[in-house]
């Protein structure tokens, strides 16, 4: 019986081979026949036969694949990319438009920034390249001191860093926005875009993320006035009145620093009690104010920074962070 399986199997391989459509071949009468005969068996011979016959159809199907992808190879045509675009012609059929979808990450960014902008802040996109002055000098890190080790980034060859956090918007946003508290108005801006760590990536870290950082100076600026702002932020976000506290952290751009945290509303599965750190924030340290120009004796100013997946999990009941940079269309499309 081995002996007419190995036939079989040699016999359907090279069909495989030599076909321009493989996969009909696994639909052969032959194979089926194979199948057939397992209920004409003792049952003592089933499970070995059952399993012989199973070897032959895993071997004949990664041979259909592997024709297949020979045949698309052989079917591609070099591309003359100097061939004029023929505006008339139909479009390729290579992607259903139709089906495309903003990223959720994109749609949840711009509600962010909706929000913001609503409430009067301005906002830019952060850069995917930095410096170690914006990175870390302006910030007010010393040089070698060890609050630098808490935000661990990659460096080019030339000493640029992709940076760690959008807090690295923040000198220029201080320094662009001079002139206006010169002229007796306020600095208030939000930076949003991808920042870069060097993490071990699992269900709650990326080496690629998203963040948001807010920066907001006057003559009269106060911690009140920047929990007020958080609050409104997070409660026009989730569409429901929220309960916030705070805690010292230290981060050496602010001074205080804080810890922000939501209680997680009941309507998601919080039970009270329960509470969500979703971002960093203080009163502006006055060395950052300085470095841009700024005077910390007439002026003052708050911050904060926060990752927006966090927010967007929270939201939607997202469980795995990996989801956002897989690419898996499963995914994408519930937010289509
Ligand atoms: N940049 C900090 C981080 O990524 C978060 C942060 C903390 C931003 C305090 C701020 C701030 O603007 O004031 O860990």
């Amino acid at each position: 019986m081995q002996h007419d399986i190995d036939e079989i199997r040699q016999g359907l391989l090279s069909a495989i081979a030599n076909s321009s459509s493989p996969r009909e071949i696994l639909k052969s009468a032959a194979l089926k026949d194979m199948y057939s005969v397992i209920g004409t068996l003792e049952p003592s011979e089933r499970a070995a036969y059952g399993k012989a016959v199973n070897e032959v159809k895993l071997a004949l199907e990664a041979a259909v694949v592997a024709r297949e992808a020979e045949l698309a190879d052989a079917a591609v045509e070099p591309i003359d990319i100097t061939a004029p675009w023929d505006a008339n012609s139909t479009m390729p059929d290579l992607m259903p438009s139709e089906t495309a979808s903003q990223h959720p990450l994109t749609k949840e960014l711009e509600e962010v920034v909706n929000i913001f902008t609503r409430m009067g802040f301005e906002a830019i996109e952060s850069r995917q390249i930095d410096d170690d002055f914006h990175m870390f000098g302006a910030l007010n890190f010393p040089e070698n001191h060890p609050a630098r080790d808490g935000y661990d980034t990659f460096r080019t060859e030339e000493g640029f860093i992709p940076p760690a956090h959008t807090s690295t918007m923040q000198h220029r946003i201080l320094k662009d926005g001079l002139s206006k508290l010169e002229a007796g108005g306020k600095i208030a801006a939000i930076s949003y875009g991808r920042v870069f760590r060097n993490e071990d990536v699992d269900a709650t870290h990326e080496h690629t993320f998203y963040q948001c950082e807010g920066v907001f100076v006057s003559r009269d600026a106060t911690l009140g006035q920047m929990l007020g702002t958080l609050r409104s932020f997070f409660e026009v976000y989730y569409g429901q009145k929220l309960s916030i506290k705070t805690q010292p952290g230290y981060f050496p751009f602010v001074e205080p620093g804080l810890e922000f945290a939501i209680e997680k509303p009941a309507s998601i599965g919080g039970k009270p009690g329960e509470w969500l750190e979703m971002l960093g924030c203080g009163m502006i340290h006055p060395n950052v104010l300085k470095e841009a120009g700024i005077d910390p004796t007439v002026y003052r100013g708050f911050a904060w920074g926060g990752g927006v997946e966090r927010l967007v999990m929270l939201k939607y009941g997202i469980e795995d962070l990996r989801h956002f940079e897989s690419g898996k269309l499963q995914f994408l499309r519930k937010f289509a």
